[in-house]
């Protein structure tokens, strides 16, 4: 990086634009994985329109410089940090909701707009964007693409890629390119808005998104169901997504996990003692078909040896034990001095082995798990923790660890990563999940699209 790069793009953005102070690079530099991912940036610029992105691809191509782009930094996987400097794209001025198109149920809108801002606004007209992710409030919709986030939902809604029908992306070298639309099919070729979904920054920046909605749900019931057994709760699983067809979440909250959420919330859940909660959501048009199947569900689950269900038909219990749910990834961050958030998937028949295997496999490597996650769609995130290990040891640790864990996972048939990506965090373990052929057509791809390699270097295969 040198004065007359930083000058030129100054030219491009508006010299209030590009931040080059250490104190502003350092914000810049991580996202939500742990510390010692943490990279300077050598410039942070901030664009307003696809136009000067193009303009700065241009430039970055001219003069190999890396390019990472930047949505709200809530990812989990390093995705947002600038491995080897030089500059960080933030999309945080690109902030606005296009248009809210009733008639085709679809909105259109930057990628810096906040997912929580948008479905409100969509809600506002009876109208429903489905995909509940944790960190609702703070992440950016163009990070959720750029990452396809799943979240809580997705037993009943899918995740992202599900609804998003068009891109307008900036091309690694500068090209402005709209992709899909607003029609719900499409086999025009190759789809490029998937390949796109997903690609963690790597293949495109993107501008504009153009998401499908559908309805609002109006009654929606949340129950908390307590167990004294992990291995119950887990069986309970199966059963429920097999009998009910309003579930749109099922999530698993172990001993720890409540724990840490309470301690970090100053709150109290009921039942807190027990080994395991699932929290599910049913969710419909008519009150009185919701209102039966959360009592099949407290039916079959008390029978199985469920504690006192907690049923939240109002907005404030709800947001108490959503929040509780939530915060688990944060809670266990803010109390715990090493933590690694994993982000297993299964096929959901082999949920019970798989979690009986992650809890025998913490044992035998003397690691302490909190196990937590999306279990309706087998999507787990055990989440190691430590307080007394220095560091070098803790990495030996979990590292033996995590090498173990995928291979069971894939022997269950499972995968590395089901919302978080790879980034920088698993890029050591994808051999051991994909086959050398499968590697080698992404690459392939990346380096059609990306020739210099510049945007987002370093990132899924290193
Ligand atoms: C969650 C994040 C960790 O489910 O994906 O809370
Ligand atoms: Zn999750």
């Amino acid at each position: 990086m040198t004065p007359r790069i930083v000058e030129r793009l100054k030219e491009i953005v508006g010299a209030e634009y590009v931040l080059t102070s250490p104190e502003d690079l350092v914000r810049y530099g991580l996202d939500e994985i742990e510390e010692r991912y943490r990279r300077m940036p050598d410039v942070v610029v901030k664009p307003h329109t696809p136009e000067e992105i193009a303009a700065i691809m241009h430039l970055a191509n001219e003069e190999r410089i890396p390019v990472t782009p930047r949505g709200a930094g809530t990812g989990l996987s390093g995705g947002a940090v600038p491995v080897f400097g030089g500059i960080v794209l933030s999309m945080e001025r690109m902030n606005s909701i296009l248009e809210i198109d009733c008639d085709n149920m679809m909105v259109t809108v930057e990628p810096g707009v906040v997912l929580a801002d948008m479905m409100r606004a969509v809600e506002a007209h009876g109208l429903f964007y489905p995909v509940d992710v944790s960190t609702f409030e703070s992440c950016y919709v163009g990070g959720n693409v750029a990452e396809n986030a799943g979240g809580a939902r997705a037993v009943k809604y899918g995740v992202t890629s599900d609804w998003v029908c068009g891109l307008e992306i900036v091309t690694p070298t500068g090209e402005i390119v709209c992709l899909g639309g607003k029609h719900i099919k499409d086999v025009t070729g190759y789809n490029l808005v998937k390949l796109l979904i997903g690609s963690e920054g790597t293949l495109g920046i993107i501008t504009k998104i153009t998401f499908r909605l559908t309805v609002k749900p109006t009654y929606v019931l949340d129950l908390l169901i307590p167990f004294d057994s992990l291995e119950v709760a887990v069986s309970q699983v199966l059963k429920l997504l097999r009998e009910e067809r309003d579930l749109s979440a099922i999530e698993l909250m172990d001993s720890s996990s409540i724990r840490v959420a309470e301690q970090y919330l100053n709150l109290k859940l009921p039942y807190d003692d027990c080994e395991a909660h699932l929290l599910i959501q049913v969710d419909g048009m008519e009150e009185d078909v919701v209102w039966r199947s959360a009592e099949r569900i407290y039916k079959r689950v008390t029978q199985a040896g469920a504690k006192e269900t907690l049923v939240a038909d109002n907005r404030v219990t709800k947001e108490r034990i959503w929040r509780a749910r939530r915060v688990i990834a944060e809670a266990l961050k803010a109390l715990y001095r090493h933590v690694s958030v994993e982000d297993i998937v299964v096929p959901r028949a082999e949920i019970p082995q798989a979690v009986r295997c992650i809890k025998k496999l913490a044992f035998q490597h003397c690691l302490e798990v909190c196990l937590y996650g999306h279990i309706g769609d087998g999507n787990l995130h055990p989440t190691l923790v430590c307080n007394d290990r220095d560091e070098f040891t803790w990495t030996h640790d979990l590292e033996a660890f995590l090498t173990d864990m995928f291979c069971i996972v894939r022997k269950l048939g499972g995968n590395l990563t089901a919302e978080h990506g790879i980034g920088l965090k698993r890029i050591k373990y994808l051999p051991l999940m994909l086959d050398k052929a499968e590697i080698a057509l992404m690459q392939a791809i990346k380096k059609a699209w990306d020739p210099n390699g510049i945007l987002n270097p370093g990132k899924i295969f290193g």
